[in-house]
């Protein structure tokens, strides 16, 4: 039994994974707490499904190494397996089934002991609001409740930790924000939960967040101290006609860091809170100070690794 003491759920160092010369996940190392809500945030192609998959123990990594409930991603993949849930970016639920039939379906597969099954199954259709639905087929079921469902099927065996690969991608916002709620409340009785996802939204809602780029990891922290500490410099907005035609002047200025578009607006990022009054004189509006949303964090802390990667402007 290796089920240690700790109260890491997941623990990795320098964990590396190639796919012949690309390194797709590069010397991650992250520890993320028993009972956290973790999300995985970072632009296509990151390495984000790559790392979530080897710490289900479906892909070995490369080099580095790395513990998940204490148990360790290379030896003891199985046992791993015993007490996760996962649900991939394509998850899988059976359309000519009805809702029933798919967390049948699942429990058999999870081993669940036949006296258990017809309660968990009660549970997870009352989490996901199916009550009254179980035999409607999964095919006319939209979207937010496919995703509900897909989750169901996936906790169906109650696992100690589970891994959501942009589970809410392709539904509305309200069921985003329906099946976030579900989210905490796993967490709340102490489910560890690492979710990828695009949205900043969600990631506001995690005490976590690993941004990962090109295979790195280049932060992990809360979002209150991502915005607080991530970036380097003094952030400001414009409000610009035509903004998006001045981003490529605004960057070039020497005191600024980098100018984005947000909405009608430009956010650009000073050196210094000094450098607005020449900001003011170069563009002819006055800038505001504001405080950096999570996507500035995340803009910032990109164009950081494109810089050190030699990338930058590609
Ligand atoms: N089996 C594989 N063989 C070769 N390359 C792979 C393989 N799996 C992933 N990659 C590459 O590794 C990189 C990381 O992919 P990954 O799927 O982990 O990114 P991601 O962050 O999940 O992206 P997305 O947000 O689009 O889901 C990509 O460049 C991808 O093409
Ligand atoms: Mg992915």
């Amino acid at each position: 039994m290796s089920l240690s003491g700790d109260d890491q759920a997941v623990s990795t160092r320098n964990l590396t994974r190639k796919f012949g010369s690309f390194t797709a996940v590069d010397q991650v190392t992250m520890d993320i707490g028993r009972g956290e809500i973790c999300g995985f945030l970072g632009p296509n192609g990151a390495g984000k499904t790559t790392t979530i998959r080897m710490l289900c123990g479906i892909l070995a990594p490369t080099s580095g190494s790395g513990s998940v409930l204490g148990y360790d991603i290379f030896r003891e993949s199985e046992q791993i397996k015993k007490h996760l849930g996962y649900m991939s970016q394509k998850f899988s639920l059976y359309e000519d089934l009805s809702v029933r039939e798919n967390l049948d379906f699942y429990s058999a597969l999870y081993e669940i002991p036949g006296r258990d099954r017809s309660g968990r199954i009660a549970e997870m259709v009352a989490m996901a609001g199916l009550a009254g639905r179980e035999r409607e087929l999964v095919a006319n079921l939209s979207g937010g409740w496919k995703q509900r469902l897909a989750l169901g099927c996936a906790i169906v065996a109650r696992p100690s930790i589970i891994f959501l690969d942009e589970p809410t991608s392709g539904v509305s916002p309200t069921s985003r924000r329906h099946f976030f709620n579900i989210i905490q409340g796993l967490a709340n009785q102490g489910i560890t939960v690492i979710v990828a996802t695009h949205f900043m939204d969600e990631a506001e809602r995690c005490g976590k967040i690993a941004f990962i780029s090109n295979g790195r990891l280049l932060a992990l922290d809360s979002p209150d101290r991502l915005k607080a500490t991530a970036l380097d410099g003094w952030l400001v907005e414009l409000e610009v006609a035509g903004g998006v035609n001045r981003i490529g002047d605004i960057e070039a200025l020497p005191y600024v860091r980098e100018c984005s578009l947000h909405g009608p607006l430009l956010h650009v990022l000073l050196e210094s809170e000094s450098r607005m009054a020449s900001l003011e004189g170069f563009i002819g509006v006055a800038p505001r100070p504001i405080t950096p949303s999570l996507e500035d964090v995340f803009i910032a802390l990109a164009k950081r690794s494109r810089v050190a990667a030699g990338t930058d402007g590609v």
